[in-house]
């Protein structure tokens, strides 16, 4: 049976949301991560150091008492984030970066950013603080094909921030295209991008296949064969700049089979799992480590977890659906198999 032993990873991009659906879901990223960095977009969104230490609270509260788990909290940019909050979120030891959501790019952002020239003061206080800016890279513009809104922001949006705020350190989240990839590997050292499972796997006609498949829906939406190649080899190359965050984001059943769907996959139950095949699947597995486990605590200045994690080579099934607050929510891969399996 082949094993394969990492140092304990990180999830660097995780929905946990609150109340009875966080206690519901936050056990599955502690069974396998030893921290992740938290999305503030609640209702309403995290918008202080003061909200982000209670929502902290609110988390750990909710891990069971087998696992050590630290939630890296984030703090959601808005056209007024005032440089004295960035001040006291970098002065706090556990406000590790502010979230920049596009106002109407995706679920929980009406409050986000309008235009990216507003939040100047902001900007230029984590620059000096080196706090850095988590984009969710899209543009929101209705004439722009939505398979084009990523690739429109790096050339309407992040290419000028880049350029006048050449000192801020960037994660373009959950990059799923050729041209993120050759943008995050043609800029500076503070550049780098996380890449979740579902982007490395699928291609858009998983949101099509024998019938519409709305689990397979979340934003940035699923792009090309060729747009998945592009992002497999970036987290497969063994390049600093890329590394893992799941973009894991429970809904609702009821919430995704309906007239009008919400974004989002949920993959924390089997996270490294999917790396892990994704990754043997192109006989990269020697590349899992770092890109699970180092690059992205490097970027984020954290030591490297201490201890070891065993993946086993061997398929379990995996459930149809799982609880969530008082429902359920249908979980990647639903009622399929996974070729590997986390040592419990
Ligand atoms: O698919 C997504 N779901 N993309 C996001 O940017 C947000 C997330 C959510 O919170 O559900
Ligand atoms: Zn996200």
């Amino acid at each position: 049976m082949q094993t394969l032993n990492i140092t304990k990873p990180d999830d660097l991009h995780l929905h946990l949301r609150d109340g009875a659906a966080l206690a519901s879901i936050v056990n599955h990223t502690a069974a396998q991560f030893t921290r992740a960095i938290i999305m503030p977009n609640l209702r309403p969104p995290v918008l202080t150091t003061a909200m982000a230490l209670e929502y902290k609270q609110q988390i750990l509260d909710c891990v069971d008492e087998q696992y050590s788990f630290e939630p890296l909290m984030t703090l959601y940019l808005t056209d007024n984030t005032s440089a004295e909050e960035i001040n006291t979120a970098a002065k706090s030891d556990f406000v590790k970066a502010l979230k920049y959501y596009p106002a109407g790019a995706t679920t929980n952002s009406d409050q986000g950013v309008t235009d990216i020239r507003k939040p100047t003061v902001a900007l230029e206080a984590m620059m000096e603080t080196g706090l850095p800016l988590l984009v969710h890279g899209e543009v929101t513009d209705n004439s722009v094909d939505v398979f084009d809104r990523e690739a429109v922001f790096i050339d309407k949006v992040l290419t000028p921030l880049v350029k006048d705020f050449p000192d801020l350190k960037i994660v373009f989240e959950h990059i799923t295209t050729r041209a993120a990839v050759d943008f995050v590997l043609s800029a500076n050292a503070n550049i780098v991008a996380t890449i979740t499972p579902q982007h490395i796997l699928l291609n858009r006609n998983d949101l099509f296949k024998g019938g519409l498949r709305p689990h397979n829906y979340c934003l940035p939406i699923l792009k090309a064969e060729d747009d998945r190649l592009a992002v497999q080899e970036a987290a497969t190359s063994g390049n600093a700049k890329f590394f893992l965050g799941t973009d894991s984001a429970p809904h609702e059943r009821k919430n995704k089979e309906t007239g009008c769907g919400c974004a989002g996959i949920f993959s924390a139950h089997i996270a490294l799992e999917l790396y892990a095949e994704a990754f043997d699947a192109i006989g990269k597995l020697d590349k899992l480590e770092a890109f699970a486990s180092h690059y992205g605590a490097d970027f984020y200045g954290l030591a490297h977890n201490e201890g070891q994690i065993t993946l086993i080579k061997e398929a379990f099934e995996i459930p149809e659906t799982i609880a969530f607050g008082d429902s359920v929510l249908v979980p990647f891969r639903a009622g399929e198999t996974s070729s590997w399996q986390l040592k419990k």
